[in-house]
């Protein structure tokens, strides 16, 4: 008798959790694809010394790199909304002189010897990364922008970029305009909110990436 009524229930909320997957956009934001953007040319052609998720202090340097610092974070998610672990983030950026770490990089002279530039976070069971790193410049011809590569087991490279949300120079930015899709385009455009509480005006983002796949484990 009991047991009939608890299958009962049990049935009646598998009832309810399956009409809630076919309620047509019930998950459609959750799961909007992130999508691919170029590495462009400037991924480090001599990677850092040092490569750790805190690109404002290199090393045990004292001297912190000039910008606005950001505390940058999300989720790598795979094509269902599981967080992905032992994926490799990686990020690379210009320093606030418009300075890539690369040997091709427009203002080298002007380097921030103090900027990592880039950094690398290993991801653990909950897909969730971080970096310290400045508010992302514009240089010529981009709006500002932060590279990031996601490298996981047994796939290729996987890339994309990301954009400050109501920045004026978005909208002239080809690359940031490539993808057609509103809903998209906005999923890389992140807002650069103060962080509460911060008494050097330090800020905060978050960007979740979401693969349009579901990795083998
Ligand atoms: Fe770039």
């Amino acid at each position: 008798m009991n047991n009939n009524l608890d299958r009962r229930r049990f049935l009646s909320r598998c009832g309810a959790s399956l009409a809630l997957f076919a309620a047509p956009g019930a998950f459609a934001e959750a799961l909007l694809q992130t999508p691919r953007q170029t590495p462009g040319p400037f991924y480090p052609d001599h990677l850092p010394l040092d490569t750790d998720n805190d690109l404002i202090i290199i090393n045990d340097n004292l001297k912190p790199a000039v910008g606005e610092i950001t505390y940058l974070s999300g989720r790598i998610l795979d094509a269902s909304g599981n967080p992905i672990r032992d994926a490799t983030v990686e990020i690379w950026q210009c320093d606030k002189n418009g300075a890539y770490l690369h040997s091709g990089s427009g203002n080298a002279e002007k380097r921030d010897p103090n900027f990592q530039g880039f950094g690398r976070f290993l991801t653990s069971s909950t897909g969730e990364y971080l970096f310290r790193t400045i508010k992302p410049v514009a240089y010529p011809g981009r709006a500002p922008h932060i590279h990031f590569a996601i490298k996981m087991k047994g796939r290729e490279r996987w890339t994309t970029q990301c954009y400050i949300k109501g920045d004026p120079a978005n909208p002239k930015d080809g690359i940031w305009k490539s993808v057609k899709d509103d809903a998209q385009r906005e999923s890389i455009t992140v807002d650069f909110a103060p962080l509460k509480s911060a008494r050097a005006g330090e800020l905060t983002a978050h960007f979740d990436l979401v693969m349009g796949f579901t990795p083998e484990s």
